[in-house]
């Protein structure tokens, strides 16, 4: 088997992906990269680790040869906020790292895991059961690289062959990193302080609906389309996959039930509500489903209670 390279591996998907497909696969097949060095002593130390900006095509191109790569998944990316802050940048990274990464999948022959994102849909999708295939009109920088990536994908497996498949994947719930600088990065935040302090200042409205997944669902979901059979796959770039659909009042109350002294107050950051307001309540799966048999394991109440163990056991604090 050749080699599997991850870039963007010391974020938050990153973190939980190297181990699982080290596991998988064998710890001396996986190379994690990141433009940032790696933390010695981290998970990341547990096999080999390369530095590749994803801007700099011949860093890409370096790693794929000396590793013998022969699949990508491509993480490396600014999330919704800090991309709304830095636009330019974004389309630098975003844009420029794919385009980079799907030029040496070209020459390598190398299958490209890319992961969309609910940020693809605008205002003008239909926010409930947002279907697979519909409206897609985003307003944010990030969304904006997130459509083009997806035609871009699309674009090289027809053209050139490549095998590009992707995940429209939604906001990530994860007990390992933290996350980047995303609008969805509330309910994870929401976790670490009801623990520390049993409060929390939202920077979202608590009606603000929006899909979210547990980690390791979204862990499974990536190796599995990964290993799919290519002849079902209906889609390539991206599949919708869902899990659960919450507020950030009813994530608190769910919360309560294991902490029930928490408090919720809210400070609205009018940046990230726009985007949360633009983006789909619910997701329809059904193509995932169907073409490669997705189903997730975690439900907002399995979620919570396993995240808050989890944490409990890292940062200590009371029970
Ligand atoms: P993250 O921000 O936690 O990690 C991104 C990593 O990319 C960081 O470690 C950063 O150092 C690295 N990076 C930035 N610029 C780089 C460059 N030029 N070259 C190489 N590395 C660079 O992000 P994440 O949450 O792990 O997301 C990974 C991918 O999944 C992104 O494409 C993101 O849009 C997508 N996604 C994430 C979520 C989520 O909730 N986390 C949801 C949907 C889609
Ligand atoms: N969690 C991501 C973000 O909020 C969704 O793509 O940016």
């Amino acid at each position: 088997m050749r080699g599997i390279l991850v870039t963007g591996a010391l974020g938050q998907i990153g973190s939980e992906l190297v181990p699982a497909l080290r596991e998988r696969y064998g710890a001396d097949l996986v190379v994690a990269s990141d433009l940032r060095m790696s933390p010695s002593g981290s998970d990341q130390a547990e096999g080999p680790y390369a530095h590749v900006d994803c801007t700099d095509p011949s860093q890409i191109l370096e790693v794929v040869r000396r590793h013998e790569i022969g699949t990508i998944y491509h993480l490396a990316a600014l999330l919704s906020r800090v991309a709304e802050e830095k636009p330019q940048v974004a389309w630098t990274v975003n844009m420029g790292g794919l385009y980079n990464v799907l030029e040496v999948a070209r020459q390598y022959d190398c299958a490209v895991f890319s992961p969309s994102s609910i940020g693809a849909f605008g205002p003008s999708t239909p926010r409930d059961q947002t279907p697979q295939v519909t409206i897609q009109r985003p307003t944010s920088m990030y969304g904006v690289t997130k459509v083009a990536g997806e035609l871009l994908g699309d674009f090289y497996a027809a053209r050139f062959g490549v095998d590009t498949r992707g995940l429209r994947l939604p906001g990530l719930i994860s007990h390992i990193a933290l996350p980047g600088g995303g609008t969805t990065d509330y309910a994870v935040d929401i976790f670490y302080q009801a623990i520390r302090y049993r409060h929390y200042s939202c920077f979202l409205r608590p009606d603000s609906c929006l899909d979210m997944m547990y980690m390791p669902d979204a862990i499974r979901a990536m190796i599995t389309l990964m290993e799919a059979d290519e002849t079902s796959l209906t889609h390539r770039n991206a599949y919708n996959v869902a899990a659960m659909s919450f507020t950030p009042d009813r994530l608190a109350q769910e919360i309560q039930v294991h902490i029930p002294d928490f408090v919720i107050d809210y400070e609205v950051d009018p940046v990230r509500q726009a985007i949360a307001d633009s983006w789909p309540r619910s997701l329809d799966d059904s193509a995932a489903r169907t073409d490669w048999g997705w189903a997730p394991d975690y439900d907002l109440a399995s979620m919570t209670a396993d995240m808050i163990a989890r944490l409990r056991g890292k940062l200590g604090g009371p029970n």
